[in-house]
């Protein structure tokens, strides 16, 4: 089938789903024409302790950006998050957690945990937290694994109004400090080690490390995960299983302001350190469960399985707040999708008997190249909806992925969002929206994307357009501010493209209006999913005592997406040799993390740039794609010769 052609959602579907073609058409337009009306409709969704008044108060004016969502409501989002549901579904799974070894003996296997439990685990979580002296406002900073003990401590901080930071369990203790730094953190969570994949991370040392200066200020309460030997700092570290035994399972949730953080999570910019995306309660609890809602077309009783890690936002919205606040029962998995082996995910599915799916196309183009044989060994009658999000999804993967793990019969939602979009603003809903293999289709309510002449800035009117992809108006999931920089925030998303929320992406729109995200038209590569600097890459490599100047460009990967591809320039009196590169590459992970380590580091004896000293990437990112025939006029450089060596040494994957 030619891949420009529509999947249109059976007729079963249409009708039983959340949203038909109709609906949506009338929500979207409804939500568009009157959002004050149609905000303060589904504002209802969450428990207000206080309700609101204010529905809309936003402006991306520039010098003036502000924006307020319910501001004169309050609520509890732990609260809204639990304790709403236990009259109703107290014994129903709210969270399936699956270890990273399916049949270890000490993890028990997998856990249920139902809504009565989750309650008392997050209360006695919370008091354990005040106990420490943690309150309203403090920044927590959270460095776990995939355990259920990660969302406790999340609805936890929720709970008493504190705010937290989750660092993936997967970044460097340098990384890990620097977070905490930027958010003057008073406690960070942890636990002794992370297995993943069958191999031990230890987290509890890179915390230590992290800490060195400031050893004795900041508390950590760490959980036991693996039971491996631990340095432990008699002064201010603290175990969770024994904290807990001093505390009741008692805690009243904290009425907080709409408008209060929850929570704070750094992402990567095209220039300088990561940013601290700050997300806000009210409205951003109403978009994670209502994009929850309707994207996967979510129904009681169904489990829900969203296989990011909650150190990334998807893991903030669709593990954790989304699912938990409709009452969801949602799955949490420790381990990686090739352990024991490729058919993992496959077995989780059909063990758990999973109706929804979500994860990233690198995924999915890693475990299609391992054969189809892993899939269909397992059953999975049981999936309904398929999700991707992260990155645009080819062609291929799409059609692999709806074919052998969807056996043809369960709609894809590619869902295009952000860090800082709080959840799903292009996406398809299951019976609504006829798909296109590889487009995120149309905008979820509430949603105004345009497209800009990037030259200009000029709206695109036609309904073919390529451009830049802005958003017109706010939504109520959008992120407030940057934490601590309320400048940076204006400069970084309202100042290129006035009165508009620029996104960073590229897109077209084709002739059925339909959106396909073409990419980052900044300084930011998107490897497997995860968002990445080229500029953080680049100072940690120059970080290195042997390396004089550094240039790292993005390159079509067939599994990741992007690979990253370092251009190195030593210093006088250092010499190339693998070793070196070896070093250079622990280097990078010890800096940033696993996930930043180049794929390509190429020594160049010279970087090419204009006569005004800057470096020009067009041709980098030309070469590293080996497409130097389209090199472009080069007759700008201060010194042309050099290009002719980066050529001739490109390194070849
Ligand atoms: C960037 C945001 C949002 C959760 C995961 C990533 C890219 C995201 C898609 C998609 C094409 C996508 C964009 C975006 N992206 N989803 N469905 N199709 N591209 O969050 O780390 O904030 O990265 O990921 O380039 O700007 P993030």
């Amino acid at each position: 089938m030619p891949d420009d052609q529509f999947r249109h959602p059976s007729e079963a579907l249409a009708r039983e789903a959340h949203a038909d073609r109709e609906t949506y058409e009338a929500m979207y337009k409804a939500s568009v024409e009157d959002p004050e009306a149609f905000w303060r409709e589904h504002g209802e969704r969450v428990d207000w302790i206080k309700p609101f008044t204010q529905v809309k108060n936003t402006s991306f004016a520039p010098g003036n950006v502000s924006i307020k969502w319910f501001e004169d409501g309050t609520l509890n989002v732990a609260a809204n998050c639990i304790d709403r549901h236990l009259k109703e579904r107290g014994d129903q799974t709210a969270i399936i957690w699956e270890p990273d070894d399916p049949d270890s003996v000490e993890g028990g296997g997998a856990q249920h945990i139902t809504y009565q439990q989750l309650h008392a685990h997050v209360c006695k979580f919370a008091n354990v937290l005040k106990n420490l002296g943690i309150g309203r406002g403090d920044r927590v900073v959270i460095y776990l694994p995939m355990i259920p003990e990660a969302a406790y401590a999340m609805l936890a901080c929720a709970r008493i109004g504190a705010i937290h930071s989750i660092v993936f369990a997967g970044f460097s203790a340098d990384a890990l400090g620097a977070r905490i730094n930027a958010c003057d953190a008073k406690l960070v969570i942890t636990a002794d080690g992370a297995p993943r994949g069958g191999r031990v991370t230890n987290l509890k040392d890179n915390v230590n490390q992290a800490l060195t200066h400031d050893y004795d200020v900041v508390k950590c309460l760490v959980v036991k995960r693996t039971g491996q030997q631990i340095a432990f700092r008699e002064e201010c570290d603290y175990w969770l299983h024994e904290e807990q035994e001093k505390v009741s399972d008692v805690c009243e949730p904290e009425e907080m302001g709409a408008e209060d953080p929850l929570f704070i999570l750094y992402t990567s910019g095209s220039t300088g350190q990561p940013k601290g995306v700050v997300h806000t309660s009210g409205g951003y609890l109403v978009f994670a469960a209502m994009t929850h809602q309707y994207t996967f077309d979510y129904r009681a009783g169904e489990v829900f399985w969203c296989t990011a890690d909650v150190g990334w936002v998807t893991g903030h919205s669709y593990i954790v707040y989304g699912p938990l606040a409709n009452g969801a029962t949602t799955l949490m998995f420790e381990g990686v999708p090739t352990y024991p082996d490729a058919g993992r995910f496959w077995d989780v599915c059909e063990k758990h008997k999973v109706n929804q799916f979500y994860t990233a196309p690198t995924a999915i183009r890693a475990l299609m190249g391992k054969g189809d044989e892993y899939v269909q060994k397992h059953d999975l009658s049981s999936l309904r909806i398929l999700g991707t999000v992260g990155e645009p999804i080819n062609p291929e993967a799409w059609n692999w992925y709806d074919r052998v793990v969807g056996g043809g019969r369960c709609p894809i939602v590619d869902t295009w969002w952000q860090t800082e979009t709080g959840g799903h603003l292009l996406t398809p809903l299951p019976g609504a929206t006829p798909t296109k293999p590889g487009s995120a289709t149309l905008p979820f309510f509430g949603v105004q994307p345009v497209v800009l002449e990037p030259q200009s800035g000029e709206a695109i009117e036609t309904t073919e357009a390529e451009g830049v992809l802005c958003i017109a108006d706010s939504w109520p999931g959008q992120m407030r501010t940057v934490w601590g920089d309320h400048e940076r925030f204006e400069k970084t998303y309202f100042s290129d493209y006035k009165n508009y929320y620029f996104t960073g992406d590229g897109c077209r729109r084709d002739a059925d209006g339909y959106y396909w995200i073409t990419g980052r038209v900044d300084d930011v590569i998107n490897v497997s999913g995860h968002r990445m600097g080229t500029a953080e890459v680049e100072s940690a490599l120059v970080a290195h005592d042997a390396v004089a100047e550094a240039a790292v460009v993005g390159y079509p990967h067939p599994v990741k997406g992007q690979g990253i591809y370092a251009y190195v320039t030593l210093m006088g009196g250092r010499e190339p040799s693998d070793e070196l590169r070896k070093e250079l590459e622990t280097w990078v992970r010890k800096e940033i993390g696993p996930i930043a380590k180049p794929d390509c580091l190429q020594w160049a004896p010279g970087l090419p740039k204009t006569r005004s000293g800057k470096i020009m990437r067009r041709i980098l990112r030309k070469i590293a794609e080996n497409d130097h025939g389209a090199l472009g006029d080069i007759s700008t450089l201060a010194d042309p010769s050099v290009v002719d060596d980066l050529i001739e040494n490109r390194v070849n994957r």
